[in-house]
């Protein structure tokens, strides 16, 4: 990709936009449509519980577009993404991947605090034809993960084509709060990722931005929810297009949870931005909507500043896209009837996490983001991953301050793995809100400097390493990630 152009085709792309400033690249009109044909139901992933999981990844094909049909990966028999892993905090849990692809793949599980060779990283490699067989205890607070490939330069083409699931854990302190949990009914994962199609219908697994929103693999996604509170937990599976999420009719709606479970308080917002990585956990009070009536979770994506991964107004090329520098519906929600065991209300308090601090760290490093200059790829300190180096080796037990300095061309989804850390600071102003929780995945502005604290405890390996990496996948395929040993 050549990142001197960047500046050319913002300039271009600008005009190319007056000329077709209304044409919705999803086809779907306005907010207040009632033409339900344009609308296809939203797919929700089947779950499985318990604490033996069995994965098998396969080739697919899904009907997104007239024509043929577009080739896929789906686990478990789904024509794209797969089965929700529902765990509790505290089991063991035994979990076989076969991986029924004619190429080589790997299972990461997301935000998951577990032993580097159960990490599922670019070294857990799973033959065609093979299956692998990890365990382990399940020591993260409820909340909502996910598993994806991980294999080293086939991260985008395997996660594009739809290789992925949520996990969602279960704890007894999430579990005490009247919170809506009855999935499918009122808890609600929706993954969010955009495709760009060649003319054969096949995914174009080359730019940064496709041009149609599948949420849970949907186009054009609508589905009914009951006349209660609902829960949304909402995953960015991006390869890098941000979000910046809200209510069509600009209602609030409380976000209770982000990486690493429930927040302490709901904090109330209208919109909230989503990027590569993250996920966060909202809700969304649909009690005095009149039964039949409709409202769309949207992108409120338009204007924002440069960096911003979709920010780029081109609509077409390597950072453009039809949904680039627009707002476009997310979700098309149907107002139905009230469930049995409706939540009417909202807690005031939710979780009672305490927080690392300055005063709490015992080691300090930083990690530039460099590269992505004159058509070179990015890369951390200006290495670029290398299977067999060692980037940071950090003391079981350390808690560790990482400053991540971001003065690169653009922004990053930064994701280190192993640990939950708490944000402490930000250079361009104050933490936001949304982030206040336990994260796994940290949003690095163009010109900013973020600072994370994390403990690095319970697992210590001399050999297998975890990653760190930007999780914009054409970033980390291209070498925008390092390893580092905890023992
Ligand atoms: Cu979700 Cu190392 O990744
Ligand atoms: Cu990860
Ligand atoms: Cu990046």
């Amino acid at each position: 990709m050549n990142f001197g152009k960047l500046s050319a085709l913002f300039l271009l792309s600008s005009i190319v936009l007056i000329s077709c400033s209304k044409s919705d690249a999803s086809g779907v009109s306005a907010d207040t449509s009632t033409d339900t044909s344009l609308y296809n139901e939203l797919f929700v992933p089947p779950f499985i519980t318990g604490t033996n999981f069995n994965l098998t990844l396969d080739k697919a094909t899904k009907q997104f577009k007239s024509g043929s049909a577009t080739a896929t990966y789906g686990y478990n028999g789904n024509s794209f993404w797969g089965p929700t892993l529902i765990m509790n905090q505290g089991d063991d849990v035994q979990i076989n991947v076969t991986n029924n692809l004619s190429d080589q793949t790997t299972v990461h599980w997301h935000g998951f605090h577990i032993p580097a060779i159960m990490d599922g990283g670019p070294h857990q490699i799973i033959d065609a034809g093979g299956t692998w067989s990890p365990h382990f205890n399940v020591k993260n607070n409820a909340g909502t993960y996910w598993y994806h490939p991980h294999l080293h330069m086939k991260t985008y083409e395997q996660l594009a084509k739809g290789a992925g699931g949520f996990i969602i854990v279960k704890d007894p302190v999430e579990s005490a709060l009247a919170l809506p949990r009855t999935y499918g009914t009122d808890d609600i994962p929706l993954v969010l990722t955009s495709r760009r199609f060649n003319s054969d219908n096949t995914f174009d697994i080359t730019g940064a931005y496709g041009d149609y929103l599948l949420t849970n693999g949907t186009m054009n996604a609508q589905v009914t929810l009951p006349k209660q509170y609902v829960r949304l937990r909402i995953l960015n599976a991006e390869i890098e297009r941000g979000y910046d999420l809200g209510l069509s009719d600009n209602r609030s709606f409380a976000i209770i949870g982000n990486d690493g479970g429930l927040l302490n308080a709901p904090v109330t917002v209208n919109r909230v931005k989503i990027m590569a990585g993250e996920r966060v956990e909202i809700l969304v009070n649909l009690g005095a909507d009149a039964l039949g009536s409709r409202i769309d979770l949207k992108a409120y994506n338009t204007g924002q500043k440069f960096g911003f991964p979709g920010a780029e107004p081109a609509n077409a090329g390597d950072f453009g896209s039809l949904l680039n520098n627009k707002d476009f519906s997310v979700l098309h929600i149907k107002v139905g009837a009230s469930s049995a065991e409706a939540i009417t209300s909202l807690p005031s308090t939710l979780a009672n996490n305490t927080y690392w601090t300055n005063a709490d760290v015992t080691n300090s490093r930083t990690i530039n983001i460099t590269g992505g200059q004159a058509g070179s790829a990015f890369t951390f300190d200006n290495n670029t991953y290398g299977f067999t180096s060692i980037n940071q080796t950090i003391k079981l037990n350390d808690i560790e301050k990482w400053t991540i300095v971001n003065n690169n061309i653009f922004g990053h989804s930064f994701h280190v793995h192993d640990v939950q850390f708490k944000i402490i600071a930000r250079s361009s102003g104050a933490v936001g809100e949304h982030e206040s929780g336990w994260k796994d995945t940290v949003y690095v502005p163009l010109g900013e400097t973020v600072t994370v604290i994390a403990k690095f405890d319970d697992f210590a390996d001399a050999v297998n390493p975890y990653m760190y990496h930007c999780h914009f996948s054409n970033h980390e395929d291209g070498g925008m990630m390092g390893q580092f040993l905890v023992n």
